[in-house]
């Protein structure tokens, strides 16, 4: 874990700029700073629309849903798989060891945040870091558990042969409760963001589609290494495939 932001650098050519600096054309330029690589974005996106999938036919039901489910659900089984792997050799915003902080630097995060003037991080903040670990974890149970689930009609998740029909009842009923809980999670989670915007006006969802986040006045670019695309792929094709072998 990691306790403090990132040491900072001279920006490179092609990053961010003064405030109220002026740009080749002669207009002004914000500062900003590259975030988030095309990864995490394309993961963030993609998860949001196959979880509206997985939600819909989840609770339609019908046969035809069910099948639409069980490839959606697997779907997210992958990204979350991806991400995970992603967390551990990814760009830097991206790691699970430059978001997690410890208890001491997230609770005086947490006191910042009540006094409305916390701190700028590049990436996550520590309080959002641990927010989307519990989402991560949320989202690998309602997948995993997916698996070995059935609605005792017709539809069973592609193991529940590895598991006996008790077990299989049982994690059922966490795939049911821990959609609540994930219901929960993302609400607090788009709360958050829009209070940041609104009361903070600190604007975190544009980043999520450029990449870029803009700095705060007098903040120093932060060091950032960007992981090669092509890993990404690799890995993104390897965790698909992996989850493909297990469903087919
Ligand atoms: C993260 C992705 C997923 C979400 C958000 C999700 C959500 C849901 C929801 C809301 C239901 C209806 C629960 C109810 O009747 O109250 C459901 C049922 C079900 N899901 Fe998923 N699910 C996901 C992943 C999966 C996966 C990966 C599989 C299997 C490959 C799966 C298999 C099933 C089955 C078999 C049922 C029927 C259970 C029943 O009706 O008793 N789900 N899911
Ligand atoms: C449907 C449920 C959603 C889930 C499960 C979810 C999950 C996540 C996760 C896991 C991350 C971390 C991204 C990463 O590091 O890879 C994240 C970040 C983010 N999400 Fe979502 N998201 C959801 C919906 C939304 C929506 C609807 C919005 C827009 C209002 C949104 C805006 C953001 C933003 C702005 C960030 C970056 C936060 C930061 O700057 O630290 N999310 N989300």
């Amino acid at each position: 874990m990691k306790s403090s932001t990132p040491p900072a650098t001279e920006p490179s050519p092609d990053e961010p700029v003064g405030p109220g600096a002026v740009g080749p054309d002669g207009a002004a330029r914000s500062r900003e700073v590259r975030t988030w690589d095309p990864a995490v974005r394309l993961f963030h996106w993609l998860l949001v629309a196959l979880l509206a999938v997985s939600w819909y036919t989840g609770e339609t039901g019908g046969l035809d849903e069910m099948t639409w489910h069980m490839w959606s659900g697997s779907a997210v089984l992958a990204l979350i798989l991806f991400r995970i792997a992603w967390g551990l050799v990814g760009s830097t915003t991206a790691r699970f060891g430059h978001f997690l902080h410890g208890p001491g630097e997230t609770m005086r995060y947490a006191a910042g945040l009540v006094r409305r003037s916390p701190p700028h991080y590049a990436g996550h903040t520590p309080l959002g870091g641990w927010m989307i670990a519990l989402m991560l974890l949320c989202l690998l149970v309602q997948a995993g558990t997916g698996m070995f689930a059935n609605d005792d009609i017709v539809t069973e998740g592609p193991l529940v042969g590895w598991v006996s029909k008790e077990t299989s009842d049982w994690l059922t009923t966490i795939h049911k409760w821990n959609f609540e809980v994930l219901l929960v999670l993302a609400g607090v989670h788009v709360a958050a963001v829009l209070y940041y915007l609104l009361v903070l006006r600190r604007n975190l969802l544009t980043a999520m589609f450029t990449g870029r986040k803009p700095l705060a006045d007098g903040e120093a670019p932060p060091a950032l290494r960007f992981a090669s695309p092509l890993l990404a792929v690799l890995l993104a094709a390897g965790t698909a495939g992996g989850v493909w072998l297990l469903v087919r």
